[in-house]
């Protein structure tokens, strides 16, 4: 079967497993916050390609059977995709990048407004981390060590925050409108959005019991994936529209933010993306070809159109 093909099944049959787990892993919106449930629901569940998910999964399934790793993996997928959809919830806000387009819909807080939107990122940030730490975090027979479930923890920690996607979402606000080296860019790119790919590549090792090796590999791999993706979404936004993107298209150079094409135009950040994809797969080399689906998902990441 054709490449092309066989990642867009894997990935569908991924994504639902994904949407189902996740419908089951927020409460519904009933009650006394059922405001705010609803709010937190609409963002998680619109939609959205469930990358960070999916990377968990099929890095668990590089080193494990992946009945085993699903069980354990699942739980710990959805944290990282109510982290991320927090992200982006606050991302929107007008105090940070002013959208009121995201997957398609109109962005949270033209729903349920500012103190709303603010509040149902809080809560899903929030949520990851029961989601994590729950006692019985498996949801089949393979339960997580403590040890393992703190190293996750851990992992994810410190990649959502100062250190990762909260201090790069930090600067890349902070350099609007301004001029600074290459090297400022390429620390935002792999902080805002970088680092929780990463820690997605690092927790399904971790969750499926990768040894020292192979949680190197992967977490070399994660890291030019994390900056590709990045340096592809910069692209998109210069280059697609905002009806294939389901978010606004134009708006990096409208807001005056540091991006690849502003730095090196849109050509050589191609051939960046490119290369980055490239290095991403070249780290995978020690892996058999249960790491097939982490090569096509490389190839996704520069080819996707949205
Ligand atoms: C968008 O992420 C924000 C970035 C970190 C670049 P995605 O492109 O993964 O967004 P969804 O989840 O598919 O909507
Ligand atoms: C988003 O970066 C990064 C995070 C949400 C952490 P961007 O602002 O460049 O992403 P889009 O284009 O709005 O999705
Ligand atoms: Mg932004
Ligand atoms: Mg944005």
């Amino acid at each position: 079967m054709d490449r092309k093909v066989e990642i867009e099944s894997y990935l569908n049959e991924r994504r639902q497993l994904v949407e189902t787990a996740l419908a089951a892993a927020l409460p519904p919106a009933e009650g006394p916050f059922h405001h705010h449930f609803e709010a937190m629901r609409y963002s998680l569940l619109v939609g959205g390609k469930r990358l960070r998910p999916i990377l968990c999964l099929a890095a668990g399934e590089a080193v494990a059977d992946s009945c085993r790793c699903h069980d354990t993996l699942l739980p710990v997928a959805c944290a990282l995709e109510c982290i991320h959809t927090y992200s982006l919830i606050h991302d929107d806000l007008p105090a940070m990048d002013n959208d009121d387009l995201r997957r398609g819909k109109p962005t949270n807080h033209i729903l349920f407004g500012e103190a709303g939107a603010i509040l149902a990122g809080d809560g899903l940030l929030t949520w990851a981390f029961e989601l994590l730490s729950r006692p019985s975090v498996s949801t089949g027979g393979y339960q997580l060590s403590d040890g393992r479930r703190l190293a996750i923890i851990h992992s994810i920690a410190r990649a959502a925050g100062s250190q990762g996607m909260v201090g790069g979402q930090a600067l890349d606000i902070a350099t609007e409108n301004s001029t600074f080296p290459f090297s400022v860019l390429e620390t935002i790119h792999r902080s805002k959005t970088g680092a929780l790919i990463t820690a997605s590549l690092h927790v399904g090792a971790i969750g499926a019991g990768a040894s020292t090796e192979q949680t190197g590999q992967l977490l070399a791999y994660g890291e030019k994936l994390g900056l590709a993706f990045q340096i592809v979404d910069d692209l998109l936004n210069a280059t697609s529209t905002t009806e294939a993107l389901g978010k606004a298209a134009g708006s990096d150079s409208q807001r005056g933010k540091a991006t690849y094409p502003a730095f090196f135009g849109v050509e050589q950040t191609r051939r960046l993306a490119r290369q980055a994809v490239d290095e991403a797969i070249t780290a995978l080399a020690g892996f058999d070809q249960r790491a097939e689906p982490l090569r096509a998902l490389a190839e996704y990441v520069f080819t996707r159109s949205h």
